[in-house]
């Protein structure tokens, strides 16, 4: 299928000036806000799921519906493999049955994030594949690198993957992570060619776009 998405806008020229002091605020004042009920007990579903295989795990954070988690879990079959997102609509697709190693939750990732640190996981992988970029210099501190909760899904560990069609969302995440984290990921562009992992690399890839990525090892802090 030929798509026709088009490229990020944004009135933001360059990396937002506001990163370093976004990211100073979220190691001073962790988020306090509390945590969701629904959410809770979705962890509680995820946990119990996680502890009973015993084996190592991935996150799919933001997985939509759920493509990348499939083929994680396919590609990784010694894995445990939980995607989470917050709508039921996009979860509620239905691709087939989903694969024995692999957990489908619809959670918000901000409380979910939390609850994994709270309760010691510790991630072998972790993807953040195609964020919502907000791409207006005001919503800085709705992604992900200017959020509060950043720190928090750094500490959870394990080699971390960010992908977007925006340059920016990217380069900025690797800034703000390097201030956390004192690691310096590289920004890479990269074709999946076929093999496509989620829809919206699909969608983006088939309408020229360049897919950026960075990929980094982290520590269980
Ligand atoms: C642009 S879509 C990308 C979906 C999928 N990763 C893909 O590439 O096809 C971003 C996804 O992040 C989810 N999302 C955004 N904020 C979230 C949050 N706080 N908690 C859980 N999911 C969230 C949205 O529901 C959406 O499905």
């Amino acid at each position: 299928m030929q798509h026709n998405s088009r490229q990020v806008v944004s009135n933001q020229p360059g990396p937002h000036h506001d990163v370093e002091r976004r990211v100073a605020r979220a190691l001073a004042h962790p988020l306090r806000k509390p945590i969701a009920d629904h959410t809770l007990q979705a962890f509680k579903q995820a946990n119990a799921w996680y502890q009973q295989r015993q084996a190592p795990l991935i996150l799919d954070a933001g997985c939509g519906v759920g493509l990348s988690t499939r083929r994680l879990a396919e590609q990784f079959p010694e894995h445990s493999v939980i995607g989470v997102d917050r709508s039921a609509e996009r979860l509620g697709k239905d691709h087939g049955k989903l694969p024995d190693n692999a957990l489908l939750i619809r959670a918000d990732l901000v409380d979910f994030w939390r609850l994994a640190e709270q309760a010691g996981w510790g991630l072998e992988r972790h993807y953040l594949l195609y964020p919502n970029p907000y791409p207006k210099a005001g919503h800085l501190k709705m992604r992900w690198h200017g959020h509060p909760v950043f720190p928090t899904l750094l500490a959870l560990g394990g080699r971390l993957e960010v992908r977007s069609n925006w340059q920016l969302y990217v380069e900025e995440f690797a800034y703000a992570l390097a201030l956390v984290t004192g690691k310096q990921a590289e920004v890479v562009t990269f074709s999946p060619g076929d093999d496509y992992l989620t829809p919206f690399e699909a969608k983006y890839d088939q309408s020229g776009q360049t897919l950026w990525r960075l990929c980094i090892e982290l520590e269980r802090t």
